[in-house]
């Protein structure tokens, strides 16, 4: 039974070919959303409980490899993960989505850390922040100096925005460009703050960044891990086929 690692888009649409080409295998996903969209295969929500939790897990389900699809910037689970399937030489790999890139009229600012973010934005500014509410905490120099910041997140937030100078919105994507930028025209926008997660899901905002002539403030990726990897859905499909295969070849006698 393969493990799905969810929480991506291309998550979901694994688990659509696995479900469609009737393959045994489980995803899990943090429960970092209260009400995901729904995955069409038998799914796990919350977490394991930590490295025994996940230790556990792979004890009581019969799980034969782990497809890793969570998000580029999800380390956490990424590192563990990894670690743990070549202890036990469980099969392992991720499925990374290609970095976002610059092109004309882009005008990005790249940083490595939130705390980097404030040195780019004027005082005063309006900033789109787009990089989740549980990047907020790295944000609290950004909301000084009359910065105006506005954080985007799915859930109804069940806590007060952390800054005086700020709210939530609410909104679960995909966005239009359209959407996105009336949004941002409507809010009064001068930056965006971004992490580069890639992917085409969540480009939108960046294509109405450049026609507005907006500047981003782009998060870079976290350092890449040196763990098996591929960048599609189809190569990581290929994948989970190659290993029907090596499995066969195993149960036949044959070479793997
Ligand atoms: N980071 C982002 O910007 C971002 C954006 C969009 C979506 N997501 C998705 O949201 C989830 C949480 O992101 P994160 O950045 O908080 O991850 P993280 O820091 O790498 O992981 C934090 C903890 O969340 C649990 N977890 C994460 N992904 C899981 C999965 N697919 N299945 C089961 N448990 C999982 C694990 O909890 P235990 O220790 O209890 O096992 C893990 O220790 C990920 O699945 C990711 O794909 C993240």
């Amino acid at each position: 039974m393969l493990l799905l690692l969810a929480g991506t888009t291309e998550a979901r649409q694994i688990a659509r070919a696995l479900a469609d080409r009737g393959h045994r295998a489980i995803a899990t996903l943090a429960g970092a959303t209260r009400a995901p969209q729904t995955l069409p295969l038998p799914t796990q929500r919350g977490g394991f409980g930590g490295e025994a939790g996940f230790r556990a897990f792979l004890q009581q389900h019969p799980i034969s490899a782990i497809l890793d699809a969570t998000h580029p910037f999800a380390t956490r689970i990424t590192e563990r993960s990894a670690r743990i399937a070549r202890d036990l030489g469980l099969p392992y790999l991720q499925l990374l989505r290609p970095e976002w890139r610059p092109g004309p009229g882009d005008r990005w600012m790249m940083i490595a850390r939130e705390d980097q973010a404030a040195r780019h934005i004027a005082p005063g500014a309006t900033v789109f922040l787009a990089t989740g509410r549980q990047s907020l905490p790295g944000f609290a120099n950004l909301a000084t100096d009359g910065r105006r910041l506005i954080c985007r997140r799915i859930d109804a937030p069940r806590a007060p925005f952390p800054y005086p100078n700020g709210e939530y919105l609410l909104g679960r994507g995909p966005f239009t460009v359209a959407q996105e930028r009336d949004l941002f025209a409507r809010l009064g926008v001068d930056a965006l703050v971004v992490k580069n997660a890639g992917g085409t899901g969540s480009a939108p905002k960046l294509e109405a960044a450049r026609a507005l002539g907006l500047p981003v403030v782009m998060l870079a990726r976290p350092d890449p891990l040196d763990i098996a990897r591929v960048e599609t859905v189809a190569e990581a499909l290929a994948w989970v086929r190659g290993l029907g295969r090596t499995q066969a070849g195993r149960a036949a006698g044959g070479t793997p």
